[in-house]
């Protein structure tokens, strides 16, 4: 745990000691969405190469043939200083970092002591949110006495990553060089550097132009791990020396329509105040307010700046890695985490990013296609991990092939995208086919029972990856069902108002026909004696054990447990059945899910930074209220405190962020969807004297105002109110 993150109401701050620090980096993410970078110091004297954290959306570079990782990119957050002619060293330095969240500005405050002398820096960045092309800085100087100054500032070219095995027990060391420098061109008042990434061939221009304040142009300098330009100055106490420095970084695979060149007249206030006010629009339709609670309040605002500032909110091309853009954890990869966790964040708050997320999962069809035949099936089916051209990209061969449930996920999130904006457009001309191709799969994927009329889903894993290879996971076949619902109306729909589709999917009425048999002969496992329900085949024949012989605090247990001794014991990794009660509330009564609280949350290790908030979410949806705020306290920390301990070496846990919005506004808010229209039953923490939302439903927009014994809904008019 670490409870060195002050949290005020729009700002986050922290001191520590010494350069680095990998944990700080993570919660000091600053980003726009297409791009950001960790908390790493710009000035630090010993480089790490593979830790410096600049990081594009949709940059991957190939580790081996198929298989790449999200490039560590060569980075313009680097500058060197010079203070008396000597460099400065790694001494002992005392850091003050504060992270913005109404505008995304990082800066981090420290004074050195080099030569003899000590000098003030302040080092300020942001990711612009109104040019999403733009990262720009501001390195202050101010001497105490009269010293000679160079500063040296560019484009560090000999970042690296440090490759990350999909296992999540094995070590590596060697790091692996993602990018080839192809060209540096200085001019008169800058560098531009050309770059390409391995083996996906993507081309990056880092260019970069300074305005200085106090400081003279010097020079260059150039080697084979920077370049730039250098600064000089005979500096007087107390005068603050000025370097602003504007990285305009376009690549040969850009979307996003936002990303401009800067014109000639730029100033770091004039683009962070540009930048601002699109930050000031993007936080009247997601920001939460609480009262009573200062610390969920302050702790809800920095979930939801973080879920802005890692997706790419404006390219369908890409998606949110586990990580989002804060680490090379998982390669970058996406998983189920956006579909199932984050997805509802920007579905309610910006419909057009959640458009976005989904078109993703339908520009990648072909390559779910591929996926099924690679495994010796028809239809589509999505990888577990997909970098963005979609192809599976987990190496570690139980999980990538028995974690099925991800392409009914993926439908799930489909459906839910079409219901809450009724963008008929978009399903008929993207979310239809979909689930046609995801029905051939789940057909060609069960088992027909031996001399019976019923089906089995053999060699699978539901959410819980510690149950071993299982069958009938409750989770999959109840999403499969919704699936093959939504597949046996996709075809409804296509005949009566696209028969060109209709026939060039080559649909006919057996097909639907089998489908809707299919969908009928799924099995949903339930104990005999006592009727509850089972969350596979198999958990209940696993050998019991107290869970504190696993794990006493709240890293997973992973670490110590072999993974193979782990499944055969009766535990689970993550919320499994109560995530699925959680996303199809009324699909089961209240006995039912009492039942399964009682029978499920005393086995879970919660090794998974997906669990807490799940637990969470459950827990007020069904006014368990001292559980739901015990796990949402866990959640909503889960990063900030380094909960898991894993917050430093991994990044962020984007679906844990999701989720924890989602409790917020759909657990504790109780915000739900009836016959076309929001509702509100909500369940507010003793503590929350007021809690108020926003949120859009199907092209609307309301605000929601909460108190303990009161709840109104508004429709807000003017998208700008
Ligand atoms: C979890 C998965 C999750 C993945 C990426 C794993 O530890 O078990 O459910 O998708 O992490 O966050």
């Amino acid at each position: 745990m670490r409870n060195d993150v002050k949290l005020d109401k729009w700002k986050i701050s922290a001191e520590s000691k010494g350069w680095a620090d990998d944990f700080l980096e993570s919660i000091f993410f600053t980003g726009n969405g297409r791009m950001g970078a960790r908390g790493y110091l710009a000035l630090a004297p010993d480089v790490l190469p593979e830790k410096t954290g600049l990081f594009i959306a949709g940059i991957f570079g190939e580790l081996k043939a198929g298989i790449t990782d999200f490039v560590n990119l060569p980075t313009p957050i680097y500058a060197r200083l010079e203070v008396n002619g000597h460099a400065i060293k790694a001494d002992e330095v005392s850091v003050s970092r504060t992270l913005n969240m109404s505008n995304g500005l990082f800066t981090a405050e420290y004074v050195l002591n080099c030569a003899g002398k000590r000098l003030q820096v302040r080092e300020e960045r942001f990711f612009s949110l109104s040019n999403t092309g733009l990262l720009v800085q501001r390195i202050t100087l101010t001497p105490e006495a009269a010293i000679e100054l160079k500063l040296f500032s560019g484009v560090y070219t000999s970042c690296c990553n440090l490759p990350v095995a999909d296992d999540q027990t094995k070590e590596n060391t060697e790091t692996a060089q993602l990018t080839t420098t192809e060209q540096k061109d200085f001019s008169e008042n800058g560098i531009s550097v050309q770059l390409c990434t391995k083996g996906t061939e993507i081309k990056i221009n880092e260019k970069l132009s300074y305005r200085v304040k106090n400081l003279q142009h010097h020079g260059t300098f150039e080697d084979e791990k920077s370049a730039g330009l250098i600064f000089n100055s005979s500096a007087s106490a107390k005068t603050p020396y000025v370097l602003e420095q504007c990285a305009f970084l376009p690549t040969s695979r850009d979307k996003d329509p936002r990303i401009q060149n800067v014109s000639l007249e730029w100033s770091f206030d004039t683009l962070l105040s540009e930048s601002e006010a699109a930050w000031a629009r993007r936080w009247k339709t997601a920001n939460i307010e609480i009262e009573g609670d200062e610390q969920s309040d302050a702790a809800l605002r920095y979930v939801t700046f973080q879920l802005i500032a890692n997706a790419s909110e404006k390219d369908p091309t890409v998606n949110i890695g586990a990580r989002g853009l804060t680490h090379t954890r998982y390669k970058g990869c996406y998983f189920w985490d956006t579909d199932l966790f984050m997805m509802p964040f920007y579905l309610y708050t910006d419909p057009e990013a959640a458009k976005n997320l989904m078109q993703y999962r339908v520009n990648t069809l072909p390559q779910a296609k591929l996926h099924a035949q690679k495994m010796s099936a028809s239809g589509a089916r999505y990888p577990w991990m997909a970098a963005y051209h979609g192809s599976e990209q987990c190496e570690s061969w139980d999980i990538g092939a028995s974690e099925l449930h991800v392409t009914a996920d993926i439908v799930h999130a489909l459906n839910d995208y079409v219901k809450t904006t009724g963008d008929m457009d978009f399903y008929a001309n993207g979310a239809a086919e979909v689930y046609v191709e995801t029905a051939r799969f789940w057909l060609s994927r069960y088992t027909p029972e031996p001399n019976g009329d019923k089906v089995n889903l053999l060699f699978c894993k539901g959410p819980d990856e510690y149950c071993g290879i299982t069958s009938n996971n409750l989770y999959t076949n109840m999403l499969v069902k919704e699936n093959l619902k939504l597949s046996q109306e996709a075809a409804e729909y296509l005949y009566e108002h696209d028969r060109d589709a209709y026939i060039r999917l080559g649909i006919t009425e057996e097909e639907t026909i089998k489908w809707k048999a299919l969908k009928n002969a799924i099995k949903l496992p339930k104990d005999p004696a006592s009727g509850h329900w089972r969350q596979d085949d198999t958990l209940h024949l696993l050998e019991p054990v107290p869970l504190s012989n696993l794990k006493q605090g709240n890293a997973a247990s992973y670490h110590s447990v072999c993974f193979d001794r782990l499944q055969r014991y009766k535990v689970i990794k993550q919320a499994d059945v109560l995530l699925l009660m959680s996303r199809l509330p009324k699909a089961f009564t209240a006995e039912e899910k009492r039942a399964a609280w009682d029978d499920f949350e005393p086995l879970c290790l919660h090794d998974s930074t997906l669990s807490f908030a799940t637990h969470a979410l459950f827990a007020a949806q069904n006014n368990f209220m001292e559980a739901a705020q015990k796990y949402f306290r866990k959640a909503l920390f889960l990063d900030l405190r380094n909960v898991m301990e894993n917050t430093g070496e991994e990044g962020l846990h984007l679906a844990c962020l999701g989720e924890s919005y989602q409790t917020a506004i759909l657990g504790f808010g109780g915000l739900s969807f009836e016959d076309g229209k929001p509702k509100l039953t909500p369940h507010l923490p003793q503590n929350w004297e007021k809690m108020s939302f926003r949120f859009y439903y199907r092209g609307k927009r309301y605000e929601a105002n909460l108190e303990q014994n009161d709840a109104s809904l508004q429709l807000l008019g003017n998208p700008e109110d």
